[in-house]
């Protein structure tokens, strides 16, 4: 008798401390299994950067600059925003796929040297509506300038790879540019 007394109090103190160790019985984080993700695929995407910046309708604008002045040789701490078009072609006219929007700001002290941030939002075919994300060092003057892709939404959930940007045309009277990106990126 005591010793069915003693276990029934064993166990509801084990089921109190229980309790008291997880008030609310419902997780909030389960495993699953990646396979469930399907195939990862490798894809390439080669587009055309337009950074529009002279004009009636410039697509990016510069948002703020260093208050000292002996920053002009590299612009430091220059931000322009843009919400650049993204083109099949080199030409402007050319099929519209989507747009890069985002940051570059200025940021060595001893050359061009652009902080990228920006989103590739595409807007036509499959990848109408997913989006890439870019983070890296853009070395103006420096013929490839290599960029990682951090991640992505919608198809590019999961993405990996990194962007590969060329200077195609500069006007230096406007400033306006031609930039190609080769882009690189694991998905599913
Ligand atoms: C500005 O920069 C130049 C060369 O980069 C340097 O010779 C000069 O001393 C600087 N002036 C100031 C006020 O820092
Ligand atoms: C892209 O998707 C948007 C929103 O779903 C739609 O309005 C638009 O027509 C689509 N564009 C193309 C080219 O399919
Ligand atoms: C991609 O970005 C656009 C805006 O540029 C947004 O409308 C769309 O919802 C984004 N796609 C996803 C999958 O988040």
């Amino acid at each position: 008798m005591a010793a069915k007394a003693s276990l029934l109090l064993l166990l509801l103190s084990l089921s109190l401390a229980i309790s008291l160790a997880k008030p609310d019985g419902r997780r909030f984080s389960r495993t699953l299994r990646p396979q469930k993700l399907g195939k990862e695929k490798l894809s390439h995407f080669r587009i055309y950067f337009h950074d529009i910046v002279s004009g009636r309708n410039p697509t990016a604008v510069r948002v703020a600059q260093a208050a000292t002045t002996n920053v002009s040789r590299t612009a430091f701490g220059m931000v322009t925003m843009m919400d650049n078009p993204l083109t099949v072609g080199p030409r402007l006219s050319s099929k519209l796929v989507g747009r890069a929007q985002g940051i570059y700001a200025s940021a060595s002290q001893t050359e061009l040297s652009f902080l990228m941030v920006l989103n590739f939002a595409f807007t036509e075919g499959k990848y109408n509506g997913s989006n890439l994300s870019v983070l890296g060092r853009n070395n103006v003057f420096s013929g490839v300038r290599e960029m990682p892709v951090v991640g992505g939404s919608g198809l590019f959930r999961f993405a990996r790879g990194y962007a590969r940007a060329t200077t195609h045309e500069v006007n230096f009277n406007t400033g306006d540019a031609v930039v190609k990106y080769n882009v690189y990126v694991f998905h599913y």
